[in-house]
């Protein structure tokens, strides 16, 4: 069976696949398809009886991944919709119990290294980070152009967890009313100058934080993860389970937080042999800390280097 060739690495691949337990035959849910790494082993491991649905709300990765992914035929199932949307998504296409879901976050190699999608400070590109843009907006240049100094400043801090959030949002205020920001370099030129020479001495450039904070105000990353998380236990059939990895401490945050909300609904005593708080568990958690790539995994692939893997099973 022929993968074709990925821009991207997929990342914790056999760690994801084993923990998933997907046996042949199986209806697995790949969440954030991308380019289609992770929806490619899934479908090697549930062979010829079983059916992958690859779900993304960007139009560019369905397309790539459907070319990739075609010599799998009708076992290959790719659907355009947000992940937090998965139930009705799922409906409308007939299927109303899984038997394992993955998502893998953020955005792949394939959408950060096109200089047109505005999700990189390293080259030039319109300020634009809709994941899906088909939609009207607002992009990274609308937030840019339009929110106060202090929306600004906490939409930096709380999205990009950056300390210098007050110092940039006053740099990017100052630069937009001389001329409008809205190219990625323009935007990095500014942030830089602000942070100053000492945060020349990170490890990070210092635009990482607000690019990191205006890609998930634009495309409402965090606030969508209990909704998708409860919705994919939702239609997993009992015994099976949910993989979600995460790239930075938000995302993990809010994944480890929406899992053991469901893992520990039941507020009866300790020791009752049956709930009767009406309370009952849905999960419990496979993962009782994070699994991280091995070193060799971040020697080949540095953008796996902040990787975390959980795992919740369905009860
Ligand atoms: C890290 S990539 C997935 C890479 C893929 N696992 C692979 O190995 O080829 C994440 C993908 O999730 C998509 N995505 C992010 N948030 C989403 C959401 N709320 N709903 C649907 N897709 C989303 C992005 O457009 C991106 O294509």
């Amino acid at each position: 069976m022929s993968r074709g060739s990925s821009p991207h690495e997929p990342v914790l691949l056999a760690e994801a696949v084993e923990l998933l337990r997907v046996s042949p035959g199986a209806t697995v849910v790949d969440a954030t398809l991308g380019p289609g790494g992770h929806a490619a082993a899934l479908l090697d491991r549930v062979g010829p009886t079983g059916r992958v649905i690859g779900i993304d709300r960007d139009p560019a990765s369905i397309a790539f991944a459907s070319e990739r992914l075609s010599d799998y035929g009708k076992r290959f199932l790719a659907l355009h919709g947000r992940h937090e949307e998965l139930v009705t998504l799922l409906h409308q296409a007939g299927i109303v119990v899984i038997d394992a879901a993955l998502a893998d976050l953020g955005i792949s190699s394939f959408q950060l290294d096109d200089p047109s999608r505005g999700f990189a400070f390293g080259s030039d590109g319109a300020l634009d980070m809709r994941m899906d843009r088909s939609t009207a907006g607002p992009t990274a240049a609308d937030l840019v152009a339009s929110l106060d100094e202090p929306s600004l400043r906490s939409l930096i801090a709380t999205w990009g967890e950056e300390r210098l959030a007050g110092r940039i949002a006053k740099a990017i205020v100052r630069a937009r009313s001389r001329a409008p920001i809205s190219t990625t370099r323009e935007l990095a030129q500014i942030v830089e100058h602000a942070a100053g020479p000492a945060a020349r001495r990170f490890r990070i450039h210092p635009a990482t934080r607000t690019f990191q904070a205006l890609r998930i105000a634009v495309n409402q990353e965090i606030v969508s993860l209990p909704a998708f998380v409860s919705g994919a236990v939702s239609l997993l059939r009992r015994g099976s389970r949910l993989a979600v990895i995460s790239f930075h401490s938000l995302e993990d945050r809010a994944i480890k937080r929406a899992m053991l909300d469901l893992a520990n609904r039941c507020i009866c005593p300790p020791g009752l042999p049956v709930c009767g708080c009406g309370r009952e568990n849905i999960v419990r958690i496979v993962t009782s800390r994070a699994v991280v790539p091995s070193a060799d995994e971040v020697a080949r692939n540095p953008r796996a280097r902040s990787a975390k893997l959980r795992v919740v099973e369905r009860l």
